[in-house]
């Protein structure tokens, strides 16, 4: 689409949305939906919100008096956000934690938790034969990415969860409160054994991050055939990744969930769903 308006200035009338979080600086939503906005040619814009935890609550009122038409909300925030919305959506009640608000026309604040649509959009995209009903997944760490991995993968009828955390009471925590027989707690120690027969391995640790220790794992068990994907995404190819691609695993990597999750919160803020592709993904990925 063409833009008439080459300084992209904003109007009387431009749609206002933001990602709150402290610190907010690392977030490459700003990037992410700017560059969105520019290639649909929308009247809009898209703002890093740095607010502090305790100012939150505050800050999100604000915005909906403002006019904001949404905000995604990040790290700390996440949790936080749920009391503070009017109405949850299922999986965002099933996650625990709200990812993208929406301000409705008669001021009420809609929490949705994308997080999960994300990772499986970001799999279907890059692994299109994936059936995730096929057999059994592994998911390593039970921190606050893995819940919407686990409510997505049983949503999608995968038969067996094995969930491995070093802290093996806190898998049992997230276990015991999404309340699904087929998620099954292991031992962290033992997750290598865990591997056969599985046709699907996910990362949801922050172990491989940049500035983490590297996620160790012997993947001798695992079938040739099962899919390794990874949450994190600096670096891209993380350890495990390289580890399940030099054996001959097909691997995805962890920027299309970022890239996905954004979705449905620019659809309804800025009424288009807009696409992921490598173009987006370089974008987002460089420097400058
Ligand atoms: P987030 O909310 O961003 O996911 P988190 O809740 O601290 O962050 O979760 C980090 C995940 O990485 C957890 O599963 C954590 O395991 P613990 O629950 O035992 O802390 C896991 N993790 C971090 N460092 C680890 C390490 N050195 N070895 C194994 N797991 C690790």
């Amino acid at each position: 689409m063409t833009s008439r308006n080459p300084y992209r200035t904003l109007s009387g009338t431009s749609r206002l949305a933001g990602v709150m979080g402290w610190p907010v600086s690392h977030s490459k939503s700003p990037r992410l939906h700017g560059y969105w906005l520019a290639k649909y040619g929308i009247d809009g814009c898209y703002m890093p919100l740095p607010v502090e935890p305790e100012n939150f609550q505050a800050a999100l009122i604000s915005l909906r008096n403002l006019g904001f038409s949404g905000v995604n909300v990040t790290i700390p925030q996440k949790e936080m956000a749920m009391p503070e919305c009017d109405e949850l959506s299922d999986r965002a009640r099933r996650i625990g934690a709200v990812n993208t608000v929406t301000f409705a026309k008669d001021g009420r604040l809609l929490g949705d938790n994308t997080d999960g649509f994300g990772f499986l959009e970001n799999l279907r995209q890059e692994a299109p034969d994936i059936a995730f009903a096929s057999g059994p997944a592994v998911v390593l760490g039970a921190g606050g990415a893995c819940r919407a991995v686990l409510v997505a993968l049983l949503d999608e009828g995968c038969p067996e969860i094995r969930l491995a955390n070093r802290t093996r009471k806190r898998a049992e925590d997230v276990a015991a409160e999404i309340k699904d027989p087929r998620i099954k707690v292991i031992d962290w120690p033992v997750a290598p054994d865990a591997l056969a027969g599985a046709s699907l391995v996910v990362n949801t640790t922050s172990l491989g991050m940049v500035g983490q220790p590297k996620l160790e794992i012997d993947l001798s068990g695992l079938p040739q055939t099962a899919l390794v994907t990874d949450i994190v995404y600096a670096p891209l190819m993380t350890d495990l990744l390289v580890q399940a691609k030099a054996r001959g695993n097909p691997i995805v990597d962890g920027l299309g969930m970022l890239l996905h999750q954004a979705r449905p919160g620019f659809h309804r803020w800025f009424g288009i769903d807009p696409e992921v592709t490598q173009e987006l993904r370089d974008f987002v990925l460089s420097p400058d």
